[in-house]
């Protein structure tokens, strides 16, 4: 499993308290920037970047971050083949990637603590897609990103 993390200028604190949480337990990361307090970046970039890797097949799971989650969210889902999840409950986090089959995980540094991020990180890069009845749910999602769900 290799994960793509990026975030904009509202965020890298808490983009580099998760990269130091993926470095501590050995997960592969491919971290977009930004790197430097100072450093700009609008925030659908840091969802374009996470959202190539995963679409390249580079990574497997993304992270991004904004100060809400909101933006980087919306700019990730207008990829295709990404479905993004803006959380800030374990719950959400956890049942995105179980019902959802979710591969790009949003949240944002102005809303939440890193310790609840963390906790998130971990259940969103764990729980394993459920399949069955939610499979179908996501072939429509697939259909409607492609204009075919009638
Ligand atoms: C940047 O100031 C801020 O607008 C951005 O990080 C994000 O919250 C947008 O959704």
């Amino acid at each position: 499993m290799k994960v793509a993390i990026a975030c904009d200028h509202a965020a890298l604190d808490l983009k580099e308290a998760i990269r130091l949480h993926l470095e501590e337990k050995g997960i592969p990361y491919h971290d977009f920037g930004i790197y430097a307090q100072g450093e700009k970046l609008d925030y659908p970039y840091a969802s374009l970047y996470v959202g190539r890797a995963i679409q390249s097949g580079d990574c497997d799971f993304g992270i991004v971050l904004c100060g809400t989650g909101v933006g980087v969210s919306i700019a990730a889902n207008k990829m295709a083949g990404i479905r993004a999840a803006c959380c800030g409950d374990y719950f959400s986090a956890k049942y995105t990637r179980a019902h959802n089959d979710a591969n790009v995980l949003c949240m944002g540094e102005r809303v939440m603590g890193a310790g609840l991020a963390l906790e998130l990180v971990d259940v969103f890069l764990s729980t394993p897609f459920e399949g069955g009845r939610h499979a179908r749910r996501v072939a429509q999602i697939e259909a409607l990103e492609r204009g075919e769900l009638e």
